[in-house]
């Protein structure tokens, strides 16, 4: 079985990748930190960084970066969504929308590094943005997001349904399929 050490803050990404990989053969283990985040333009960037700051000689790892990027704010929150989330809340996106169309997309870049092999991947869902938060399952900004084509928000859809839709599942399932295909990574960074 391939191994890859995820490295993040949040328990609930961390059972989202878990799973996703498990499928694939990769077991996950979790290291619960917070790594340093520049301010920067993109998530790609973020999740460059995010690597860079590995130590060497362990590994490989993996780490991601996601963000909500609503169309009636040119895309804002998106890369700076840990800050909005932070200050102004779930209450204060509602308000900004207050009378705008509701089109959102969540994306998120996974990065994976081994030894001097560094490479990313994407994954995006599109949605709406509710009228107001609805479920508690989840974290962040899922109550507040509804998946195209259906009328629940993520808070309200079990695990397993977001991990078949979500932004963060895409991105993964395309690491483990590369995964899956590629030889066994370093174990040297
Ligand atoms: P980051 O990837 O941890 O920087 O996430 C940026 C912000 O988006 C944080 O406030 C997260 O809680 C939120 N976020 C990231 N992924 C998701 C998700 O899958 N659902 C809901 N909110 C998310």
């Amino acid at each position: 079985m391939r191994a890859l050490r995820f490295v993040s803050s949040n328990p609930g990404k961390f059972r989202e990748v878990r799973e996703i990989l498990g499928a694939y053969g990769v077991e996950v283990t979790w290291e619960r930190r917070e790594l340093p985040e520049p301010q920067a333009d993109t998530l790609a960037e973020v999740v460059f960084s995010k690597l860079a700051a590995l130590p060497r000689g362990s590994g490989p790892y993996l780490v991601e970066d996601s963000g909500l990027f609503l169309d009636a704010l040119g895309g804002f929150p998106g890369v700076y969504s840990a800050y909005a989330y932070r200050t102004v809340g779930l209450e204060g996106i509602l308000r900004l929308l207050r009378g705008r169309p509701r089109g959102a997309v969540f994306r998120t870049v996974a990065g994976v590094g081994a030894g001097p092999e560094q490479w990313t991947v994407t994954g995006a869902t599109r949605g709406t943005i509710a009228t107001r938060p609805r479920g508690s399952n989840g974290f962040g900004y899922d109550p507040i997001f509804v998946p195209k084509g259906l009328e629940h928000t993520f808070g309200e859809l079990p695990a397993s349904e977001k991990n078949r839709l979500s932004h963060r599942a895409r991105a993964v399932r395309r690491v483990g399929r590369r995964l899956a295909g590629a030889a066994p990574l370093e174990k040297q960074m």
